[in-house]
């Protein structure tokens, strides 16, 4: 262990409040949270501290120019009950990545890692037993430096806190083409995982609702012909057996379920073609009868089905989920890798190392 995590416990534990046969998604969380600070140029102080509210100054950098980035990813027991990671170390690249677009400090990824290791091992009876259940965990960073004026803050907070979340069963999603707003452009910042991407896509996401869509296919920013990606996930066609997703273009976040499940399907054979992907491409292909699924994929479901597509005044349906071959399958791999059903020859599914073996 490189990093000197300090760890102070929580006196009482609120692990027997949490009925884990019914949990709120998102509003339970773990007895503990990681937190280091960066200040002069350098992270210091890791620490493993009680989960509570803390202070922020009113000038803090963040609540008014929006230095914010953050990671969702899941932890979650195997069938002999050990707690695993998946891919952990694609979060700690992807954190750096949106770091640097949004002009923060890189975080060593040996101090995201050990943070995290340390972290879940302590509270891991927050894990739910159940398959398909998971602790959800999200790493965050902000800027803290008490300034009014648009510059890079001096100082960030890096945090990691943790919550129990239910099996998430995901029905089959209604989307719309979005042809009034985006979500981002080239050159903009919908690569990062910044907070003020979320921001931008809550109005389009309500009128969408209220019009009995379940999210808004975002579309590229010129034309509004070009597919992107969709709420929390990204997304992918299956034409005539081909797996087809966009191609990330600096506007699209690169997935890391999208990068697994291109790594799968092009191991198993299947044709899997990233580019640009117009819409007219999409609605000839289910007018010949050849759009067989359209998919999205990301941490919170692995897979989500798509039942209906609207763009303008067109709406496509598509096959039920009883004919779809693909994206059931995908889920399966997924699932079963992390459960151990299915071998991990990626080294993907990590164990999640107890503070004892962090030491
Ligand atoms: C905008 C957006 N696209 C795609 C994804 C899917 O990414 P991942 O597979 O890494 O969860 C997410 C979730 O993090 C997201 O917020």
């Amino acid at each position: 262990m490189k990093y000197n995590i300090n760890i102070t416990k929580t006196k009482e534990s609120r692990l027997n409040e949490v009925d884990f046969e019914n949990i709120p998604f998102g509003r339970v969380f773990s007895d503990h949270m990681f937190v280091a600070d960066y200040e002069d140029g350098e992270w210091i102080n890791p620490r493993i501290v009680p989960f509570e509210p803390f202070t922020i100054h009113p000038a803090s950098m963040v609540l008014h120019y929006g230095q914010s980035i953050f990671e969702g990813m899941k932890a979650s027991k195997n069938l002999d009950g050990q707690p695993m990671f998946f891919r952990p170390e694609m979060h700690a690249k992807r954190l750096n990545a949106s770091a640097s677009r949004m002009c923060m400090p890189d975080l060593p990824e040996e101090l995201f890692l050990e943070g995290l290791h340390a972290l879940v091992g302590l509270d891991q009876g927050w894990i739910p037993p159940q398959e398909g259940s998971a602790l959800y965990i999200r790493p965050f960073m902000f800027a803290t430096d008490e300034f009014i004026g648009v510059r890079p803050s001096s100082k960030y907070r890096f945090i990691i806190f943790t919550g129990p979340v239910g099996p998430y069963y995901s029905r089959p999603v209604r989307l719309v083409a979005e042809q009034t707003y985006v979500r981002a452009v080239a050159g903009g910042t919908g690569e990062a995982k910044t907070s003020g991407n979320y921001a931008a896509s809550l109005l389009p996401a309500k009128i969408a609702q209220e019009k009995g869509y379940d999210q808004v296919m975002w579309m590229d920013s010129r034309e509004f012909k070009y597919v992107q990606e969709v709420g929390t996930m990204n997304i992918f066609f299956v034409i005539n057996g081909k797996v087809v997703t966009p191609a990330t273009d600096g506007a699209i976040l690169k997935g890391i379920t999208r990068d697994t499940v291109l790594t799968l399907l092009k191991e198993k054979g299947f044709e899997v073609i990233e580019k640009p992907v117009h819409i007219d491409e999409i609605l000839a292909a289910h007018d010949r009868g050849e759009l067989e699924e359209i998919f999205g994929t990301g941490t919170a479901a692995v897979v989500s089905h798509v039942a209906e597509l609207a763009y303008g005044d067109r709406v496509i349906t598509l096959p039920p989920i009883e004919d779809r071959k693909v994206s059931p399958m995908i889920k399966d791999w997924i699932d079963g890798m992390r459960s151990g059903r299915v071998e991990d020859t990626h080294g993907w599914v990590q164990e999640v190392k107890s503070l004892e073996l962090v030491d």
